[in-house]
C-alpha cells in the first residue's frame, strides 16, 4: 500500500537497518524499483525530484503511475511516495495535493531561522493529511564539487540540527554531513562524529543523502548511527546508461525501444535489490 514515511522509518532505526529511497525517472525506474521492492519483501521509497515529476507528466501523473503499477503488480510492501528535495512550500502542497505521502522541503540554502519557518509551515499541512515531512540543514555537495572536506564549511551543526527538529516536529531529518549527489573523487569523508551527535540530539530517523558510491563500511556505520533512510539516484542512473549503452553498441542496427529499455530496467532491478540488501531492508516488509 502507498503510506508515508513515518512508520517504516521509525521500524528502521528501531531495528538497526535502512529503507533506500529510489529516485524514479520513467515507467522503467518506476517497475523496477516496485518489482524489486516485492520479490525482496523490502519496504521502499520512491524519490521524485520537482525535474524528474515535470520530465514524467506532472506530480498527478506521477502519482497515478505508480498506483496504477502497484495494483497490476499486486504490490504487497509498503510503499511511499516522496517528493525530492522540495524547495517550496508551494511545490510541497501541489505534491501532496497531488497524492504524495511524503514530502521533503529542502531549506538548507536559507538562514537557520528561516529553514525552521517554512519547515513549520509545511509540517502544518502536510501533518494535517497524514503527509510525512523531511527536512535538511547543511549542503550536501553538489555533482563534480569533489568531497567536501572543511567540515565548518558543509557540514551540519548539531546544536542547530537539535533547533530545527524541535522546532519543526519533521519526522526525518537530512544533516549534511559530506556526502555528495552524484560519484564520489576518491572516498567519501562523512562526518561520524557529527552523525552521532545530531542522532543523540535530535532522536528521529536521519536520512543519508547522496547513497552512490559510499563504501559499505561506510553505510553501515551510518546505519548504526541512526540513518534510516538512504537516498540513491546515481547509481541507477548509470546501470540503466550502462546497460542501454552496451545494447546499442553491440546492435547497431536496433531501433526498437523495447530491446533497450528492458535490459535498462532489468539493471535498475538488480541495482536496487542489491542496494535492498546491503540496507538491510530486505525481508523487513
Ligand atoms: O536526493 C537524492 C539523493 O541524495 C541521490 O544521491 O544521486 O548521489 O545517489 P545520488
Ligand atoms: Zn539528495
Amino acid at each position: 500500500p502507498l503510506v508515508s514515511m513515518k512508520e517504516m522509518l521509525n521500524d528502521a532505526k528501531d531495528n538497526g537497518y535502512a529503507v533506500g529511497q529510489f529516485n524514479i525517472n520513467n515507467l522503467e525506474f518506476t517497475q523496477a524499483i516496485l518489482q524489486a521492492a516485492e520479490e525482496e519483501k523490502s519496504p521502499v521509497i520512491l524519490g521524485v525530484s520537482v525535474g524528474a515529476g515535470r520530465y514524467m507528466g506532472g506530480f498527478r501523473f506521477t502519482v497515478k503511475m505508480v498506483e496504477a503499477l502497484m495494483d497490476e503488480f499486486n504490490i504487497t510492501v509498503p510503499v511511499a511516495i516522496h517528493l525530492d528535495h522540495g524547495p517550496s512550500l508551494e511545490t510541497c502542497v501541489q505534491a501532496i495535493h497531488a497524492g504524495f505521502t511524503s514530502v521533503m522541503i529542502d531549506g538548507s540554502h536559507y538562514p537557520l531561522e528561516e529553514n525552521i519557518e517554512l519547515t513549520k509551515r509545511v509540517v502544518e499541512v502536510a501533518h494535517a493529511v497524514g503527509v510525512s515531512v523531511e527536512a535538511e540543514l547543511g549542503r550536501v555537495g553538489a555533482q563534480d564539487s569533489g568531497v567536501i572536506t572543511d567540515p565548518d564549511k558543509a557540514y551540519a551543526i548539531p546544536s542547530e540540527c537539535r533547533q530545527l527538529v524541535e522546532e519543526t516536529e519533521v519526522d526525518c531529518f537530512a544533516p549534511a554531513l559530506g556526502s555528495v549527489h552524484g560519484p564520489y573523487k576518491g572516498e567519501p569523508n562523512l562526518g561520524f562524529d557529527r552523525m552521532k551527535e545530531v542522532m543523540e540530539l535530535t532522536g528521529v530517523p536521519l536520512v543519508l543523502h547522496g547513497g552512490t558510491g559510499i563504501p559499505t563500511k561506510d553505510i553501515q556505520k551510518a546505519i548504526s548511527l541512526g540513518s534510516a533512510k538512504i537516498n540513491v539516484n546515481t547509481e541507477n542512473q548509470i546501470s540503466a546508461t550502462k546497460a542501454v549503452r552496451e545494447v546499442l553498441s553491440s546492435k547497431p542496427e536496433l531501433y526498437d525501444p523495447r530491446k533497450f529499455l528492458g535490459p535498462a530496467r532489468d539493471a535498475i532491478k538488480e541495482t536496487v535489490i542489491g542496494k535492498m540488501r546491503e540496507f538491510g531492508s530486505s525481508g523487513q516488509a
